[in-house]
């Protein structure tokens, strides 16, 4: 087994950095292959403590060949800034990263045009990073890839298409106009940086294949914030299932060996859109609190609810989940009682799978199961948990019908139960 997916089995935030830091650890390359400066990965890097937006938390393995695909798009400012800061911390970065040529570059015209989209009923609450205009430019044949960015001689034509298309709509929100000029001059210092990391993202990868090294492809946000399969359209604009890592990259899905799929043993939802299993008031607030539950790009609470397992059975069957990782099993404790949903009901009919386009209607119908009190970050095995943290455990895992693989208990790598090997199918 060498290739897996690190996918997110909800609305994302669901503690990938951590796991991957721990599959990374067994890695050669590790891989993002969509969205952009909407994730936000908190890192320690020497004891201190840094937020990459870009670049995959594998980074942080001094070892790892670290590759962004052409499915991507990025904010070349965002990414030097953040090469930078990292190697301002003793991290080195550039001599073993390759940035897809074919990956859009996100302008800040496009970044202000989201931000001022972001307002009214049909507002998505994006993170603001301008990733639903890069991404639409890209679909309607105007956007700008960093390859293109690599002269003034290629740079002026490509940039004069996307500024054209962004005047009209900047007057229309009262935005600054962008001018050639501008964007010509903002891009050239930074390329002038990136251009030697450019490469052909998908031969890297096929090169690490065919040698037999271990690639992970880290996944951004979550199943459900698909733009094709989430909760449309209060989605981000990439395809975050597992099939994204194929098209992101740039290889083909008889390449990928297994997919890990990563859930909360609760849920959390940033932005607006349905979240059937929302806590509203105290309750919620206290599991926020509990779980710090404050995103890492923006900073906004997250709205938390319990877990929802046809929601986890949908993630399940979209991605292909060959196993699982529940994370923060410990912000848990102290419940009497844990509600869980375990199937929805529409119109007096019940059904355990996830009516994904009807969520508005649907009512979460929950079952309750029995809490636990302790202190759980000090478990290292199945064994160290409460008989009924184990129960809650053994009953996702029976009704998701994907083995468990690993348990997180707390933030630090160390607190983690490690029950199977990610990279084999099962445990
Ligand atoms: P966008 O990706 O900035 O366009 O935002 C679209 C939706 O996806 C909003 O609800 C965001 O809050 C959500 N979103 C985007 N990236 C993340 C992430 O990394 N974690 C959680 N939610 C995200």
């Amino acid at each position: 087994m060498t290739a897996i997916v690190v996918v997110g089995a909800q609305w994302g935030d669901e503690g990938k950095g951590k796991i991957v830091d721990l599959v990374a650890e067994r890695a050669d390359v590790v891989v993002r292959y969509g969205g952009g400066a909407n994730a936000g990965h908190t890192l320690k890097v020497n004891g201190q403590k840094v937020v990459t937006h870009l670049l995959p938390s594998g980074v942080l393995h001094p070892s790892t060949r670290c590759v962004l695909g052409a499915g991507m798009v990025i904010d070349p400012k965002v990414l030097l800034d953040e090469i930078l800061e990292l190697e301002g911390r003793g991290l080195s970065v550039r001599g073993r990263l390759t940035i897809s040529s074919r990956a859009h570059a996100t302008m800040p015209f496009q970044a202000a045009i989201d931000r001022a989209a972001n307002a009214g009923p049909r507002a998505i609450g994006t993170t603001g990073r301008g990733i639903g205009p890069t991404y639409s430019d890209k679909s309607a044949r105007v956007g700008v890839r960093l390859g293109d960015l690599v002269s003034a001689a290629r740079a002026k034509p490509a940039i004069e298409a996307l500024v054209e298309a962004y005047r009209a709509r900047a007057r229309a929100v009262g935005a600054p106009e962008p001018t050639v000029d501008e964007a010509l001059a903002y891009v050239e210092p930074l390329m002038r940086e990136i251009q030697p990391m450019l490469g052909d993202a998908s031969l890297a990868v096929d090169r690490a294949l065919r040698a037999n090294e271990r690639v992970v492809f880290e996944g951004a946000q979550g199943t459900l914030l698909d733009l094709d399969h989430g909760t449309y359209p209060f989605v981000t604009s990439s395809n975050t299932v597992a099939g994204g890592a194929c098209t992101g990259t740039g290889i083909g899905p008889t390449r990928i060996d297994a997919v890990f799929g990563i859930t909360k043993a609760y849920c959390t939802r940033v932005g607006h859109g349905p979240f059937p299993t929302e806590l509203h008031g105290p309750a919620g607030d206290s599991l926020r609190e509990a779980g710090e539950e404050y995103g890492a790009t923006t900073g906004r609470p997250r709205r938390c609810g319990w877990l929802d397992l046809p929601a986890l059975r949908y993630a399940a069957r979209v991605n292909g989940l060959t196993a699982l990782a529940v994370t923060k099993l410990d912000i848990l404790s102290g419940y009497d009682e844990i509600p869980v949903c375990t199937k929805y009901r529409i119109d007096d009919a019940h059904t355990s799978e996830l009516p994904v386009d009807d969520l508005e209607r649907a009512e979460p119908v929950f079952e309750r199961f029995p809490g636990w009190k302790e202190n759980i970050s000090k478990a290292r095995t199945l064994d160290d948990l409460p008989a009924t943290a184990r129960a809650y455990i053994a009953m996702i895992e029976a009704r998701v019908e994907v083995n468990i693989a690993m348990v997180s208990v707390g933030a630090d790598r160390a607190e983690t139960i490690v029950l199977g090997d990610p990279f084999a199918r099962g445990r």
